[in-house]
């Protein structure tokens, strides 16, 4: 949605990947110098928005802290309004929104286009489209995931579009991520009311499954630019099931693909290995430029790929992917990003942080290791 809201991906983090429902941990007290008002949090949402600061993250754009499924009480209240749980959230969601904000971070939350959401824990915003929308925005959210369970079988896009409809009336600028899972082609129609959308069903800690969602949401590219993206799902790097290299390759291909970049795993624990990959700044700079166009598979073979996209000031940012079980040599071609061959160009590798002496002035070769990755950006000298 052309409204100024998400130019570049959202960055942040969201509960569900690793607590699922469980959000409601201990509660603790914090005072807030500013109002001289003592607030109750629950454990979760204090230390959380700290902990993006502690681990550098926040600087390097992770703003949203986005709350995920069983946020709710279980029924509306007297006045039919949502309320947040309040073991949970002992001093409400607004609380929370303006304790966030006062870090300078922003707050998500999650609805759903049916009468109760997954997990059955919540009432759904179907035929509440406006007054959820109005809550929301009173109360200061800046995110809304809106899911797709419960519902009376009426076309997706009917009930997606009920709800971007009330999000433009009210004043807010707030991102709408639509998660129908990719049923209804969401590419070709959910960019006039929303800024992200799902292509796919949920992701999970295996590297079968990044591979699957990555060529699901591929087929889409075509459809990405600012202010709406293709949301192959959330970031599993860091859960603790996958290897390293295949983490990296993960976090390479949702950089490239121009994917929201939300954080999955437990902050709170998060070891160095995990934090260089998700502060890679330079991998998240491809992320967010400006030029706004998803990268795509270009070739592939036997598990080799090549994948590629352009980039502001005519930079091309390549992966070379090896989903094979063996290392293995893969070569880009300038061909392939339609750069003529003899193009001098300049190759950093975002991985290893060091320019790559050329031999050759027309191809890049590297060998790769059985599911990682080689990411490079390009800048031709001339074109
Ligand atoms: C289904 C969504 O696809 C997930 O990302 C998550 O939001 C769960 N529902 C929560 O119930």
């Amino acid at each position: 949605l052309d409204n100024g809201v998400s130019r570049t991906p959202p960055m942040g983090w969201n509960s569900w990947n690793h607590f699922w429902c469980g959000i409601n941990e201990s509660v603790v007290m914090s005072t807030d110098v500013s109002n001289l008002k003592t607030t109750l949090f629950s454990f979760l949402e204090y230390t959380l928005p700290m902990h993006l600061f502690s681990t550098g993250l926040a600087s390097l754009g992770y703003k949203y802290v986005n709350l995920d499924d069983c946020w709710a009480e279980s029924e509306r209240d007297e006045n039919g309004k949502l309320r947040g749980k309040a073991s949970t959230f002992p001093s409400g969601i607004k609380a929370l929104a303006d304790y966030v904000h006062a870090r300078g971070l922003k707050l998500g939350i999650y609805a759903d286009a049916g009468n109760r959401t997954y997990s059955n824990q919540m009432p759904g915003s179907l035929h509440h489209e406006y007054e959820d929308a109005k809550t929301f925005a009173q109360w200061g959210v800046d995110y809304i995931k809106y899911d797709n369970c419960y519902h009376d079988g009426t076309r997706n896009r009917e009930r997606y579009t009920a709800m971007g409809h009330a999000l433009q009336k009210i004043k807010r600028p707030i991102h709408f991520s639509l998660c129908e899972w990719g049923q209804e082609d969401p590419a070709k129609w959910a960019g006039a009311y929303g800024h992200s959308w799902r292509t796919t069903g949920d992701i999970n800690d295996t590297f079968a499954s990044v591979t699957w969602i990555a060529d699901l949401n591929n087929r889409w590219g075509r459809y990405a630019g600012p202010g709406r993206w293709n949301d192959p799902d959330m970031l599993e790097v860091g859960s603790g099931g996958m290897t390293m290299d295949e983490y990296r390759s993960h976090f390479s291909i949702w950089s490239l693909m121009k994917a929201p970049l939300l954080i999955g795993c437990d902050l709170r624990s998060v070891s160095n290995r995990t934090l260089r990959i998700l502060g890679n700044k330079e991998v998240i700079e491809v992320n967010q430029d400006s030029l706004g166009v998803q990268g795509r598979k270009l070739r592939s073979k036997d598990g080799l790929g090549v994948w590629a996209g352009p980039l502001s000031d005519n930079r091309v940012v390549v992966v070379l992917w090896n989903r094979s079980e063996l290392r293995a040599l893969i070569t880009a071609v300038w061909r392939d990003f339609g750069l003529s061959p003899n193009t001098p160009a300049i190759v950093r590798d975002f991985w290893k942080h060091k320019y790559v002496s050329m031999n050759e002035r027309d191809r890049l070769t590297a060998s790769v290791a059985p599911h990682a990755c080689k990411m490079y950006v390009l800048t031709p000298l001339q074109s």
